[in-house]
This record gives C-alpha cells, sequence and structure tokens, in this order.
C-alpha cells in the first residue's frame, strides 16, 4: 500500500519506525521543517516539507498515495493554545476536505484524536456517547473531527481514533508529576485520566491502515487512574513529599472540566480483536527512601 503519514513527531516517527522495518508499504512521511527531513529520511521512502493547512502542498503529498495518517499535533515554538490548536487541527482538516474531491485514489483518512472530546460526558463512555467537549481545545478536536468525517465516501473510509494521553520512551510519566510534590491542589485529584503506550498506539494505527477501519476507536489502557493516585505514586517513587489536596470533586480547578466520575471504556478494541502491550499503567517502584525505617507502601 503506498501510505502518508502526516505530522511525524512522537507518534508519528514511531509508526514510520514500525512501517519501515516491516518494509510492506511505500511510505512517505511529512515535517514542516527544512531541518527534520535528514532526521526523518532513513524512516521513509520519500520525505516531504508541509504545512498541513496548505491545500495545495497538502493534495501534491497525497494524490499518488492510497492511505494517509494524521499524527499532526501543536508543538514546538507553536503555540499551545486555542490557536494553535484552530491553525493546526481546524486549518489542516479544512485543507483535508478541500482537496478530497482530487483525491479519488485515497481510499482510507486516518486521525488520531483525543478521549478530550467527550468532555463533561458521564460514566462509561463509549464510542457511541455524545461527545460534550468542555475546553475551548476540545471544540476544536471535535469540530477536526467533523471535518474529516464529512470525507467519508462510498470509496473512503474515515478511522478515527480517540487516544488517551500517551506515555513512552522518552515521555515517562513519573517527572511530569514529581515538579507537583509538596504542592497543593485545588480539587480532589479523584478525576479519571486514561492512558495508552505508544507502542499501543502504533498497533493501533497499523491495525486501522491494514485492516481498512471505518469509524470510531477509544484507544485506551484498560486501567484508568486518579489524578490523586498517578501523583501520589510519582511522588512516592521518588521519595518526594505528597501533594495536599484541597476541597472535593465539585471543585475543580479553574478552567478544568468537573470530575464527572467519567471512565473511557475500551470495549470496542477488545471486540475487535486488538491487543495492547501495556494493559495499565506499570505500578512505580517504591524506594527506600532516606531517612525511613521501611519500605513505603506500594
Ligand atoms: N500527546 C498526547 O498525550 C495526545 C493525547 C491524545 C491525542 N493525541 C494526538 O496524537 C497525535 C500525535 O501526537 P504526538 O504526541 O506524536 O505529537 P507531536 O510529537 O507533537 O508531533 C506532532 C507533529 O505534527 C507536525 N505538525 C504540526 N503542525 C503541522 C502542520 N500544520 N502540518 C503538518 N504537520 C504539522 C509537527 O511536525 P514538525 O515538527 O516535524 O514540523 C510534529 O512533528 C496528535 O494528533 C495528537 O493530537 C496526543
Amino acid at each position: 500500500m503506498r501510505i502518508a503519514i502526516v505530522g511525524c513527531g512522537y507518534v508519528g516517527s514511531a509508526l514510520a519506525s514500525h512501517w519501515h522495518q516491516q518494509a510492506r508499504h511505500w511510505l512517505r512521511v511529512t515535517t514542516t521543517r527544512s531541518e527534520r527531513l535528514a532526521e526523518l529520511a532513513p524512516l521513509a521512502d520519500d520525505v516531504r516539507l508541509l504545512d498541513a493547512a496548505d491545500p495545495d502542498q497538502l493534495r501534491q503529498v497525497l494524490e499518488t498515495t492510497e492511505a494517509a495518517v494524521f499524527c499532526l499535533a501543536p508543538g514546538g515554538s507553536r503555540q499551545v493554545n486555542a490557536d494553535g490548536y484552530e491553525a493546526t487541527y481546524l486549518r489542516s482538516m479544512e485543507a483535508v476536505a478541500a482537496v478530497m474531491p482530487q483525491l479519488p485514489g485515497l481510499q482510507q483518512l486516518v486521525y488520531t484524536s483525543s478521549c478530550s472530546v467527550y468532555g463533561e460526558a458521564t460514566g462509561l463512555v463509549e464510542e457511541t456517547t455524545p461527545p460534550q467537549p468542555f475546553e475551548p481545545h476540545a471544540r476544536i478536536l471535535r469540530h477536526a473531527e467533523e471535518l474529516l468525517l464529512g470525507c467519508r465516501a462510498p470509496h473512503r473510509r474515515v478511522a478515527i481514533l480517540r487516544l488517551g494521553a500517551i506515555y513512552g520512551p522518552g515521555r515517562e510519566l513519573e517527572p511530569r508529576f514529581r515538579s507537583l510534590a509538596g504542592s497543593r491542589r485545588q480539587g480532589d485529584g479523584s478525576s479519571l485520566i486514561s492512558w495508552i503506550h505508544r507502542d499501543d498506539v502504533v498497533t493501533a494505527l497499523a491495525w486501522a491502515v491494514e485492516q481498512g477501519f471505518d469509524g470510531l476507536l477509544n484507544l485506551v489502557d484498560d486501567e484508568p487512574i486518579s489524578v490523586r493516585e498517578l501523583v501520589d505514586r510519582s511522588c512516592r517513587a521518588a521519595c518526594l513529599e505528597p501533594v495536599i489536596w484541597e476541597g472535593d470533586a465539585a471543585s475543580p480547578a479553574e478552567g478544568a472540566a468537573p470530575a464527572t466520575g467519567r471512565r473511557i471504556s475500551n470495549r470496542r478494541l477488545h471486540q475487535l480483536g486488538l491487543e495492547l502491550q501495556h494493559p495499565k499503567l506499570a505500578i512505580l517502584a517504591a524506594p527506600r527512601c532516606p531517612g525511613s525505617e521501611s519500605q513505603p507502601p506500594s
């Protein structure tokens, strides 16, 4: 198959590397930065400079491909705020929608969206649960999904994978949360976060393309974990002071979605036969901390 990966950052590069090692497909990858062309060259048959928000560039990159995987995200020097999201996701998906009529050979679009589109949905959240995005970022991601879903046609499938928070090599969890040690946090930390390891994202994306998957899929591991437990474990593993939680679930930090007891379901993923290499977060090691007589409880 001839495949393009649009956006070759943490996930896109890992997917390219996976496919390139297998040598089963012809692969094109993209970057917005000329200084990355040499770095990406070993991962693909072709590397192109592309700002996906530019319809002409996008058409040229996609016109000889049968499948496109969109793994783009605002990052680097781009601002990670609603404006940055709009510039990256909305403008790019508008460009995708605009060029589709000129790309009859493009049979599948796969997009890495986010579980944040579910927003204020409560209880067990399946793919059939109506999205209720709360934050401006999430509303933009939902809009981007809608634009992509509008590209469906009898000859073109659209797969949207809604990812949990990604972790993996180079994006380990503990360092992210250790900086909170000893701080006071609003709320009770009871809201659940769903995670997914980068290796499982790669497997699911490759599967979606190779099976010609059409539809929505929650891509999260089997065991969501509360913010509180995750932060506590991270601090304990580093022998740091615990976080002090102030308030209750009904008083989230300013701007944050209320803790709704939302739990993202990955039932469909299992029904489809996708096996997770990392079904839950590895328990953080609880070391013998200096000055403590016994090993802290895990
Ligand atoms: N990180 C998470 O926890 C998380 C959670 C849920 C969903 N997701 C989704 O998962 C996907 C992959 O995330 P990631 O962590 O791999 O992102 P990443 O490491 O930040 O990589 C994103 C890539 O997108 C490219 N890009 C940015 N703007 C672009 C544009 N206008 N046109 C073309 N390419 C553009 C960048 O290319 P260059 O820098 O090479 O120019 C960058 O390499 C994203 O769609 C993200 O929204 C991530």
